[in-house]
């Protein structure tokens, strides 16, 4: 598996670090709200166990599972939800969580589904934020690290599904990504 990383971005001291950052401000932004996570699967759990960890503050926790890459590393512009109720939310100061904003499909998609359900406010955390331009109007209000537009791997973050438990954020070496995209 390592010889399959170009190079580590953000090693496991420095991805806790950040954490450490991040919980604070959270725990500080939400102190007087009962906070509900919802976590979108598989990528973020590491980040999210981490992270909630991190949060000592009253907290709902659910999961979404979202389809948006097919195992391929180019976007298809479509989401699938696995489920298809959307999370009893109405009235709740709700935290998207995800590994890494792309395209920002998926977070556009996973916000507007939870809006229909009336929650009393939406923000969304992600470790890592490609630095591109974006179709979408979408923006994270949390953000761990922000990356060049390259395709990453490890901490949760998968190619093919593997990889995910790599304990740092590595870039993944472009051989493998061109064999995939033949
Ligand atoms: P978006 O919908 O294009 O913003 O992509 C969001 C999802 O695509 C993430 O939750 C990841 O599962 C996956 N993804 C996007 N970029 C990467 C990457 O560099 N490595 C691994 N997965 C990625
Ligand atoms: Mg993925």
């Amino acid at each position: 598996m390592q010889s399959d990383i170009e190079c580590v971005l953000f090693d496991g001291p420095a991805i806790h670090k950040r954490l450490d950052e991040m919980a604070a401000q959270i725990t500080a932004d939400y102190s007087d709200r009962e906070l509900t996570v919802i976590a979108i699967l598989t990528g973020s759990l590491m980040f999210m166990s981490d992270l909630l960890r991190r949060i000592p503050l009253p907290l709902k926790l659910d999961c979404l599972s979202v389809v948006s890459y097919h195992g391929k590393t180019q976007t298809r512009g479509d989401v699938i939800f696995k489920q298809l109720a959307v999370p009893d939310v109405a009235g709740q100061d709700v935290l998207i969580l995800d590994d890494v904003l792309d395209t920002g499909d998926t977070l556009a998609a996973v916000r507007k589904k939870l809006e229909t359900a009336y929650p009393r406010s939406i923000r969304v955390c992600v470790l890592l934020s490609k630095r591109k331009q974006r179709a979408r109007d979408v923006d994270a209000d949390y953000v761990g690290f922000e990356i060049e537009d390259e395709f990453v791997v490890g901490y949760g973050l998968d190619f093919m599904e593997r990889y995910r438990n790599l304990p740092y954020v590595g870039v993944l070496r472009k051989e493998l990504l061109e064999q995939q995209n033949q």
